[in-house]
């Protein structure tokens, strides 16, 4: 049974067709925007941080540009990292800039990224940048030469000694077709050398980086033209970083 309308109820019908002036369409409009601020600063302010997110950075050259001399020239280093390396950053912010990408780390960018097609430039600038972070590191000037025994251990129990580590790094380094990356990894607690094409890193397939060298031939082009073979072999003898290998196989 339906009621005649009380006189609240008719004020209120009258308030709701008000509402539809122009003037109370601002009001409320300005009501709507006001709510959407208060919730935007209870959510932390989260959109705009995305939109003013402090971008990834460049990280620094653990040494100068000619400190791999004359094992990496310094005109290689400087175009490797100044220009390739500085290039996966920037296109990365360009990227992401305003996405949900934009407030996470580097790491969960290339996890969330990986293996969806449609995602590819920000998975591959992501992983580039995180790839030649651990390269850089993976190399120290006078380096090389016998490992700390503790990392000595490891590869002889993985490997059955140091060369056969190294003989299997060179390996992976030379059969990788085309662009990509040799890898020492931790897989569970065993050391494997593998490659990876491009961009590729394992990190995505749960191993965990313990070195790593560059054979995109941007990396060694210019040193020693299609020489691959001889500039691993140069790195692995004469660059490699075994300490920072140790932090990462423990
Ligand atoms: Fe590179």
């Amino acid at each position: 049974m339906r009621h005649p309308p009380t006189k609240r109820k008719e004020a209120d019908m009258k308030k709701i067709d008000a509402s539809n002036s122009p003037i109370a369409l601002s009001r409320r409009s300005f009501l709507i925007a006001s709510t959407a601020s208060v919730a935007w600063l209870a959510m932390g302010g989260r959109s705009r941080t995305a939109q003013a997110a402090a971008p990834i950075v460049l990280p620094p050259l653990p040494y100068a540009e000619n400190a791999l001399e004359p094992v990496i020239s310094a005109k290689t280093i400087s175009f490797h990292y100044g220009k390739h390396h500085k290039g996966y950053v920037d296109n990365l912010n360009k990227l992401i800039a305003g996405t949900e990408y934009a407030d996470l780390p580097l790491e969960k960018i290339i996890i969330d990224t990986a293996g969806h097609t449609e995602k590819a430039a920000i998975f591959n600038n992501a992983a580039q940048i995180w790839n030649h972070t651990f390269y850089w590191k993976s190399m120290i000037p006078k380096g090389g030469g016998e490992p700390p025994n503790a990392m000595k251990r490891k590869m002889e129990a993985s490997f059955g000694s140091v060369e056969a580590c190294k003989k299997e790094l060179l390996g992976a380094a030379v059969s990788q077709f085309g662009s990509g990356w040799a890898w020492l990894v931790l897989d569970g607690n065993k050391l494997k050398a593998v490659k990876t094409a491009n961009a590729d890193v394992p990190l995505t397939t749960g191993m965990k980086p313990v070195l790593t060298v560059d054979v995109w031939e941007h990396a060694y082009y210019l040193d020693y033209q299609n020489r691959r073979a001889d500039y691993v072999h140069a790195v692995l003898d004469k660059l490699i970083n075994w300490e920072f290998a140790l932090q990462n196989a423990t």
